[in-house]
């Protein structure tokens, strides 16, 4: 039994986001999709509506849930049973994010294996802060987010105008 961790902010989920999880969730034999908790950083969801929005999303996939966790990834891998960290590379800058990442991860527990699986390239060029950004200026955001989260994201888009 495989059991791997996808973390992430997911401030909102991404259809980039979710392609990855759809093709652990095939070979891995569980998967969970951690949505990381950082009370210094507040997104435009909080952890709780983010695990919801994910659990929206996946519900078709029955080896995948939704958790958040505070503090070190690899104590949060710990208590799920997992040794697998799931990372999505869109281009070679992700890799040079996620190298140091992966090593720092490796230092802190060297049962832990981050394993990279490349972005569909239908998505390579998207991202939350993206979305966000053609939320907030009333942008399609059709193929971007799943399609039963855009109202929720256009609504939060609401709160931020006033910011720009
Ligand atoms: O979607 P993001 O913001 O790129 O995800 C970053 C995330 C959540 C994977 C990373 O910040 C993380 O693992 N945070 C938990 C704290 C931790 O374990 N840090 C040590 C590795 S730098």
């Amino acid at each position: 039994m495989i059991k791997a961790v996808y973390p992430g902010s997911f401030d909102p989920i991404t259809k980039g986001h979710l392609d990855i999880i759809r093709r652990c969730s095939y070979v891995f034999d569980e998967v969970t999709v951690a949505v990381l908790n950082n009370p210094n950083k507040t997104g435009w969801f909080s952890p709780e509506e983010r695990v919801s929005q994910i659990e929206k999303v996946v519900s078709a996939l029955p080896n995948v849930k939704v958790k958040s966790f505070t503090g070190l990834l690899v104590d949060f891998m710990d208590e799920e049973g997992s040794d697998v960290i799931i990372k999505g590379l869109r281009s070679t800058s992700d890799f040079d994010y996620e190298c140091p990442m992966a090593l720092i991860n490796k230092k802190l527990n060297k049962s832990k294996e981050t394993m990279f699986m490349m972005s569909n390239s239908k998505y390579s060029y998207l991202s939350s802060t993206a979305v966000k950004q053609v939320a907030l200026f009333k942008g399609c955001l059709q193929g971007l987010i799943p399609s039963e989260l855009e109202f929720e994201v256009r609504e939060r888009a609401k709160k931020y105008e006033g910011e720009i």
